[in-house]
Order: C-alpha cells, then sequence, then structure tokens
C-alpha cells in the first residue's frame, strides 16, 4: 500500500538531508575519493556519477599521453583523480561556468595535482587533439530538473540537458572528433535513472559504441566511443 504523501515527503526529505549532509562531509569525501576538496557554493561535493567514474576512469583511460574533461564541475573531483591516479598523464579540463574553473584549479594545488583547467563551453576554446575525453554532462530532462533539482540550489549548468536531457551529450558527440587524436576514445555519462539506453544510443551514430554499468546498483552508465575508421563520423 503506498504511503500517504506526509509521510512520503518526510521520508523524502530525510534521506535527502541526510544524504546530503553525508555527501557534503570532507571526512567523508576525504575517505571516498582520497582528496581534500573545498567548494564555494555547492555543499554536496558528489554523487552517484562521480562514484562510479572514480572507479572506472583511470582503468578506461589507460596508457595514453593527452585527456581532456569538459564540464569539470566546481572542485574538478574527476580531474584530480586521473591526474593522481595516473602521474604521467597531460591532463587539461573545462568548464562553462568560470567560478567552478576558479574553485577546481585551488583544489588542483590544494591537493598537488597536476591539472590545466580553463574555462570553455564544451570545446569553444579548446585547441589541438586528446587521446581520451571524458565528459559527466548534465543530463536532467529539464521538466524533471525544475520539478526537483532546482530545490537542492544547483545551477542549472550542472543538471540541465534541455528537454530530453540530451542536448549536451549530442553536442559532444558532434564536437569531439575535431578535438580526438587517431584512435581517440571519448568517455560519457549518463544515468539509466533519466534515460534508457536505446533513447541515448542515436546520439552516437557514427561511432563505434560500447556501454557499460560499472555497478548494478548504481544507475551510472559508461559510453566508450571511437571515432569510425574514415575519420569524421558524421
Ligand atoms: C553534471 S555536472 C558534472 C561536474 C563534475 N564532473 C562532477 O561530477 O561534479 C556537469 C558540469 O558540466 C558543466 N557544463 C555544462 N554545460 C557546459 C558546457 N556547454 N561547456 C562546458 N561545461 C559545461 C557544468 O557547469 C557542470 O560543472
Amino acid at each position: 500500500m503506498p504511503l500517504p504523501a506526509p509521510v512520503r515527503s518526510a521520508a523524502e526529505f530525510a534521506f535527502r538531508t541526510a544524504g546530503a549532509r553525508f555527501r557534503s562531509s570532507k571526512r567523508v569525501t576525504r575517505w571516498v575519493f582520497g582528496l581534500e576538496l573545498t567548494s564555494r557554493e555547492r555543499p554536496v561535493l558528489w554523487d552517484l556519477a562521480l562514484l562510479a567514474l572514480r572507479a572506472e576512469l583511470p582503468r578506461a583511460i589507460g596508457d595514453v599521453r593527452r585527456v581532456l574533461e569538459v564540464g569539470t564541475g566546481e572542485v574538478g573531483v574527476l580531474s584530480l583523480v586521473v591526474a593522481r591516479a595516473l602521474p604521467s598523464l597531460d591532463v587539461h579540463a573545462v568548464d562553462v561556468n568560470p567560478q567552478f574553473v576558479d574553485c577546481a584549479h585551488e583544489n588542483a594545488v590544494q591537493n598537488g595535482a597536476q591539472v590545466r583547467f580553463f574555462v570553455s563551453d564544451l570545446f569553444s576554446d579548446v585547441t589541438g587533439r586528446y587521446d581520451v575525453i571524458f565528459s559527466a554532462p548534465p543530463y536532467v530532462p529539464r521538466a524533471w530538473g525544475d520539478a526537483h533539482r532546482h530545490r537542492g540550489g544547483d545551477p542549472e549548468c550542472v543538471w540541465d540537458g534541455g528537454e530530453d536531457g540530451l542536448d549536451v551529450v549530442r553536442r559532444l558527440a558532434t564536437d569531439a572528433p575535431a578535438h580526438l587524436a587517431p584512435g581517440g576514445r571519448l568517455l560519457i555519462a549518463t544515468s539509466d535513472f533519466y534515460h534508457r539506453p536505446d533513447e541515448v544510443r542515436p546520439a552516437f551514430e557514427g561511432y563505434h559504441v560500447e556501454s557499460r554499468r560499472p555497478s548494478a546498483w548504481n544507475p551510472t552508465r559508461l559510453w566508450v566511443l571511437t571515432r569510425a575508421p574514415s575519420g569524421d563520423p558524421r
């Protein structure tokens, strides 16, 4: 039997509050990521996508020379994890939000991680080519986000993926080939909570596509995309 609405709201409130407290604890973050993270605006430092990618990315990136993260977030945590796990790697990271880029740079200094952070709207200010480009882009459908996410105080750039949630995913897939080295890979995270895999897959037309869920309980899905041998996939 469904719970009465007041009980449901109280349970949801308790879950969100306790979950947010847990995820904004610096001690918990240090334990999960091995990093000292300081944010300026967003108290919650990580989510399920970060949790999945933290373990998965260094392995998925493998033995390459140059990587780029697109949409690195306020503390740049994935780039910091990657730079610390693979110290010989040249790690660059961009975000459209200048405050995030400043704060991520401070976190890199604080953690002794070598990452070059800069402001860019996807690839607008990116030059050169990378062996791997990775991203946990905003992928929340706008109507869902309007109803739920703004309550957590996140700016729209963090979650808003447009009407169906896949606008940024599609732009990434379209624009990345010009910035991938020959044989380069594009790694994108989405969430099965918002999209079935067959809804996302058409965005990657022209790529060789592998996708997997690193863990059964976490809805994060990692897409590993390789350019078609002919070069530009489109
Ligand atoms: C879901 S958050 C992920 C952030 C970070 N990787 C994390 O997990 O904490 C998406 C990030 O992409 C950034 N972003 C959104 N649109 C962007 C764009 N057009 N160009 C670059 N970054 C963008 C947002 O500012 C935000 O930091």
